[in-house]
């Protein structure tokens, strides 16, 4: 048996070439393998509340652990005897070349985890050439002449002068795509929020230490809870924002067929198969589960990405053999900021790229776009 030090040894053999795999992470024997072990050290260091807001669904959490499981009754069947030395990870995702088929999911409140989170998580987007999609109400992050391939995030207000006002300005502040959120009609009900009276002043101010007194909340969670954000948006607003902007647009949180060809027949210029990481309706599908039939309803008219629930290389195949063109990480890169800032998230990307490099090699796969349905079956 190897130890776990042979392992990564091997591994990073393996990965010899890539300019994101460095030794030194080799020689640390306590350096998490995995991003789960990620998830623990962040836990760890954050304060209960934080951690809790970060990791929590909704209710029961269904579907939070739909989105998991799923990648559990979906199985793959390799291919072998077909020379897997070079291995091509890169995708092309809306224009952006990229080293590997996964991007930076919009995810609010990243103060919670450490000051300056958005610019912390865009300089380790950009020295790792990942795609970030920033937070609604987080703009342009970095400063001009830096190369990062940025899109940005809104759940659209329903007002036509500032659906257009938005696109425009995304546009001229060099935004490469817009990403709606159509499933957020209002805040929805938090139990482990609710429980630990977390305030949504932290989402500005930070998160308390672990060990700080907290004082009591001037904005509850519970209070919150029925909060209207966008109840009355339709699909009109994809008429709106193209009119103000050339710039694509993703529609976020589509779980139905019929969704995604409306999202088609308005203009949309890829969807994202997806249930809010199971934090607003909780018994929603889970979003591999609701995968397939979009995709099919979609019918490579146009891109049809998917969140919720990577943790492993090998789920970015399924996802890909499933429909998908791509994947969007939520959870991930905040467990990276939470354990280790700037590297941490540089190192969450590269174990999921180094990891689902592995995973093609060996379901005897050189390209991405060789990755197909017949490689995956429903136990
Ligand atoms: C802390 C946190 C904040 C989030 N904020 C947003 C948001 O502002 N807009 C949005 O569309 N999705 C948001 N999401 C959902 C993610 O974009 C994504 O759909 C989900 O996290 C994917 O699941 P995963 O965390 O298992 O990867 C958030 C998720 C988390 C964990």
């Amino acid at each position: 048996m190897m130890n776990r030090r042979q392992a990564l040894r091997s591994f990073s053999a393996f990965v010899a070439g890539s300019p994101l795999w460095s030794q030194d992470y080799d020689n640390d024997p306590m350096a998490p393998i995995n991003l789960h072990e990620f998830e623990e050290v962040a836990k760890r260091k954050l304060h209960k509340l934080a951690y809790d807001f970060i990791a929590g669904g909704t209710e029961e959490e269904y579907t939070l652990r739909a989105n998991r499981e799923a990648f559990g009754r979906w199985y793959l069947i390799p291919r072998f005897m077909r020379d897997v030395t070079n291995v091509d990870t890169s995708a092309t995702i809306l224009g952006a070349k990229v080293p590997f088929p996964f991007f930076i999911a919009p995810t609010g409140g990243k103060n919670l985890v450490l000051p300056n989170a958005d610019e912390t998580v865009a300089q380790a987007a950009l020295n790792t050439k990942t795609v970030l999609c920033s937070a609604t109400g987080v703009g342009k992050i970095l400063e001009e002449g830096k190369p990062l391939v940025w899109w940005s995030n809104t759940i659209g207000s329903p007002n036509k002068a500032s659906a257009v006002g938005y696109a425009k300005r995304i546009e001229d502040q060099g935004g490469k795509a817009i990403v709606l959120t159509i499933d957020n009609a209002y805040q929805s009900n938090r139990d482990r929020n609710n429980r630990n009276r977390f305030d949504y002043g932290y989402m500005q101010t930070g998160a308390p230490k672990p060990g700080d007194k907290i004082p009591p909340p001037r904005n509850p969670a519970r209070a919150a809870m029925w909060q209207p954000h966008t109840p009355s948006l339709t699909w009109e607003w994809l008429d709106w924002a193209r009119s103000g902007s050339q710039i694509p647009i993703v529609v976020k949180g589509v779980l139905h067929p019929g969704d995604a060809r409306m999202a088609i027949e308005r203009g949309a210029s890829a969807i994202s198969v997806s249930n809010h990481g199971g934090r607003q309706l909780d018994g929603a599908i889970g979003s591999l589960d609701a995968l397939p039939e979009v995709a099919e309803a979609v019918g490579g008219r146009i891109p049809v990405f998917m969140d919720g629930g990577i943790r492993r290389g090998q789920d970015i195949v399924k996802a890909i053999a499933l429909g998908a063109s791509g994947v969007l990480l939520g959870r991930a890169p905040l467990w990276g900021l939470g354990a280790y800032g700037q590297k941490g998230v540089e190192r969450v990307l590269e174990l999921l790229g180094m990891e689902f490099k592995l995973a093609m090699a060996l379901c005897g796969v050189r390209n991405v776009k060789d990755i197909d349905r017949s490689m995956i079956r429903r136990i």
